[in-house]
């Protein structure tokens, strides 16, 4: 079995114990990782801070070249990557394509930011002085991120970071280790300068605690659970924190839809990345005119759904992560049943290897359903029936998360009310909760989250804004008082 490194100081490095990665579609594993311990933790830690200086002098514009040769180096190896990417993760080949996609728009894009990073200029309130605002890198930053998007979640970070001129530790996910190892060959290839980005693989209990905790790491930014975020505030300490947690996303289907692109909508969100998304649409709010149209459509189309390995072709759902995720989505089965939801279809996991679940509806959902209000990350949809649109939009609104939404309509009333009153970071308009584009901020309102990653804003969550007054009436003068 082939032995990973992780990557400290611009080098290789082992730790002393190893884990697996193991392939959810057949149970093998797939290679052996390094558990870092502490001490490993703190290296790189150190490697970062020592790295900064340097890094961080390097002109913007400069930085920008390397995101653009990294961007090179994954469309050379798009292909290869995505494969890797669906052996380790489980997503359909052509998802994982669009996953490796969306890195390199997002190195092409930062790398583009290195030639602006603006800051403002504005008008003083005394005559003769002059104000702006002005970036400033952050320092060290640790980032801890999911599996769900191996290669695209740890770019939206690491371009950002990068092109402000910030150095980092970088924790992977433990399900997805390879994909992390396959990015930083790439980081080594380009020679970003040693120290200035470092790979640390293991558990979350010892790397990220540590990454967390540690007083040198000046910023975090994390993607994953709620739990996890809030457990991060808690005990980070006075440091920039970022967090894009999870959702309970909502697609409302008004009854002047289009209802054959509100089924390819909803078929799409709820069951693309086997539900693995946090965008992934949860809920369908269905006007009860059309909602028993509607369930029977979107019946005939889930049955047309084909489950497997998503190296096959024509493979709809891959696999779900790991067995926790398989039990996750069973527990909340038996929750919906016993809380009186009507199972449509779906609710068992395949028999034999991989960790395959069927896609799963359930209709007649109360509102006040743990299915209605809790993230699954499965393959696990609830239909809720609305009466009109301000019900809809007030159910939509009715959970503590707020990521993505959508709504599907004909009217433009019911558009921008929509656009206007849902609470969540994202809303599409006849099209699904999940295709964020990376010049796009992304981000949620609520308990997902409150900062914004990617585009513009994305800037923002890795760079400092420094005030800068510059007085040139050679006397002394008082805001606010002269
Ligand atoms: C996630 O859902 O975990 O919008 C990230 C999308 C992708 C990113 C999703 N561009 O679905």
């Amino acid at each position: 079995m082939k032995e990973y490194s992780a990557y400290i100081n611009g080098k290789w490095a082992k730790a002393k114990e190893k884990f697996p990665s193991i392939n959810p579609a057949d149970e093998k594993p797939i290679g052996v990782f390094q558990k870092c311990s502490r001490e490993d933790v703190k290296d790189a830690i150190d490697a970062a801070e020592d790295a900064f200086p340097k890094w961080s002098e390097i002109p913007a514009p400069k930085r920008g070249l390397i995101l653009n040769e990294i961007a090179a180096e994954l469309r050379k190896n798009k292909e290869s990557l995505a494969r890797l990417m669906t052996i380790e993760m489980g997503k359909v080949l052509l998802e994982a394509r669009g996953d490796v996609q969306e890195a390199i728009d997002i190195f092409e894009y930062m790398a583009g930011e290195g030639r602006r990073l603006f800051g403002n200029t504005t008008k003083s309130e005394l005559r003769d002085k002059f104000c702006m605002t002005v970036r400033r890198p952050v320092g060290v930053f640790g980032m801890i991120s999911p599996w769900n998007f191996p290669i695209a979640i740890p770019a939206w970070k690491i371009a950002a970071a990068l092109i402000c001129g910030n150095t980092f530790v970088f924790k992977p996910s433990s399900d997805t280790p390879l994909c992390a190892v396959k990015l930083f060959e790439i980081l080594d290839k380009v020679k970003v300068p040693k120290g200035v980005a470092n790979l640390v693989t293991g558990p979350a209990d010892v790397v990220g605690d540590e990454i967390v905790r540690n007083k040198k790491t000046l910023g975090i930014s994390f993607t994953g659970s709620r739990d996890t975020g809030e457990w991060i505030l808690k005990n980070a300490g006075i440091k920039k924190i970022c967090l894009e947690l999870g959702g309970k996303n909502a697609i409302i289907i008004m009854d002047d839809a289009n209802l054959n692109l509100a089924l390819d909508g909803v078929t799409w969100g709820a069951f693309g990345t086997t539900g693995q998304r946090c965008t992934a649409a949860s809920r369908v709010i269905v006007h009860r005119n059309i909602k028993r149209k509607f369930e029977a459509e979107l019946l005939k189309r889930i049955r047309k759904l084909k489950i497997g390995n998503g190296l096959q072709r024509n493979v709809n759902l891959g696999p779900l992560i790991n067995k926790n995720a398989v039990e996750k989505s069973m527990r909340y089965v038996d929750i919906g049943l016993k809380e009186g939801g009507k199972l449509l279809c779906g609710g068992k996991r395949l028999k034999g290897k991989g960790f395959f679940f069927e896609p799963t509806i359930f209709t007649n959902v109360d509102i006040k359903a743990r299915i209605a209000r809790e993230e699954i990350f499965g393959p696990v949809l609830s239909i809720i029936e609305a009466k009109n649109i301000d019900d809809a939009i007030e159910i939509a609104n009715s959970v503590e998360y707020g990521l993505s939404s959508s709504i599907y309509t004909g009217s433009m009333k019911n558009a921008f009310k929509a656009i206007e009153k849902i609470d969540a970071g994202l809303t599409y308009v006849n099209a699904s909760t999940i295709g964020s584009e990376v010049h796009l901020p992304f981000g949620g309102v609520k308990k997902s989250g409150s900062t914004r990653e990617a585009g513009i804003e994305g800037i923002n969550e890795f760079s400092d804004v420094k005030a800068v007054y510059i007085d040139y009436s050679g006397k002394l003068q008082r805001a606010q008082i002269d």
